[in-house]
């Protein structure tokens, strides 16, 4: 079965051809980053505004580059929610009036569970059940994939997010839109330990959910101590120092609710997933442990059409 996939629920337009839930046929993103570098973050208003621009074009080039016309397919998979609003829309609107128009059914794809399935795609041997880390930019999930289409929550974030505080941190610092990306480089070059940063939710009994907001106030607090002295910012060892401390918190609740699960398949889903240090220490923690550890290829991290293809309804 080949279906056409459609994905606008932020800043990137995305669209592909996707066949029997894992093969893909082509895969193009347009991505909005330079329209909105300028104001140091998404603007839903003008997310949407390219998001009209961008999807019949993108539609088109993927049809020719997978070589397919409308009536090679079975269904358009459209995401549907959560995300910007105007830019859903967009992405809607534009599968329903192409429904209407070659007779083909829509399927309503959840970003979250698109984001699950985007693992699908890069480890062809990867079933049901396993727990997974779903890290973006609105989202820090620890789920419980039972099934294909059967997910428990077992934690999330209390507040934002955790690339959201990459990113809130990472424009601090002055790099460009989006911050987590730049920070994750940055760090690299740093040390880990350079601040003492709080541990969140450190005195909670058996959480798995996640809180970065004081996190990031600390080290807003640290900066903000720089800046008052006209010292330059040591940006190496803030990053790294806060890349620590948010991967570890993602780690541990992680490690601690497969341990209290019973789960010895991990994976990991989402724009951070891209992080160099959570990639490399989930690999670690799970090696440690005889566990089987799965991400996705780093062009399927951050938002694509090929996961919104993946999905199984
Ligand atoms: O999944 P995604 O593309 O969009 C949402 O659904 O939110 O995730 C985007 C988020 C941004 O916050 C971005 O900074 C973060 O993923 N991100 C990273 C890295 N690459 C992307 N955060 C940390 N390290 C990275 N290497
Ligand atoms: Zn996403």
């Amino acid at each position: 079965m080949k279906i056409l996939a459609i994905e606008s629920s932020c800043d990137d337009t995305a669209a592909a051809l996707v066949e029997d839930g894992r093969k893909v046929l082509s895969s193009l993103t347009s991505s909005q980053i330079k329209d909105h570098k300028v104001f140091g973050g998404v603007v839903p208003e003008v997310a949407s505004r390219k998001h009209i621009e961008n999807i019949s074009p993108l539609v088109k080039c993927v049809m020719e580059e997978a070589g397919l016309s409308f009536s090679d397919l079975e269904a358009i998979a459209v995401t549907y929610a959560p995300g910007l609003v105007g830019s859903l829309l967009v992405g809607v609107n534009f599968a329903k009036g192409l429904s209407i128009a070659t007779g083909l059914p829509i399927i309503p794809v959840h970003h979250i569970k698109s984001h699950i399935a985007s693992l699908y795609l890069s480890n062809k041997e990867l079933k049901p059940p396993f727990l997974c880390l779903v890290v973006s930019g609105g989202h820090s999930h620890i789920i419980e994939v039972r099934d294909y289409t059967n997910f428990r929550i077992l934690g999330k974030t209390r507040d934002d997010a955790a690339g959201e505080a990459f990113d809130k941190i990472g424009r601090r610092l002055g790099f460009d839109y989006p911050g987590g990306v730049n920070l994750d480089k940055v760090a690299e070059n740093g040390n880990p330990n350079a601040f003492a940063l709080p541990v969140p939710l450190k005195n909670e009994d058996k959480t798995y959910d996640f809180s970065f907001s004081g996190l990031k106030t600390a080290m807003i607090n640290i900066i903000n101590g720089y800046n008052q002295k006209n010292i330059p910012l040591p940006k190496e060892d803030i990053s790294a120092t806060f890349r620590k401390s948010v991967v570890n918190c993602l780690v541990n609740n992680f490690i601690s609710a497969a341990k209290d699960f019973g789960y010895i398949n991990l994976a990991i889903a989402g724009g951070v997933s891209a992080n160099s240090l959570l990639r490399t220490s989930l690999e670690k923690e799970c090696k440690k442990r005889n566990w089987k550890f799965f991400k996705p290829e780093l062009k399927y991290c951050g938002d694509n059409g090929a996961m919104v293809g993946a999905h199984r309804n």
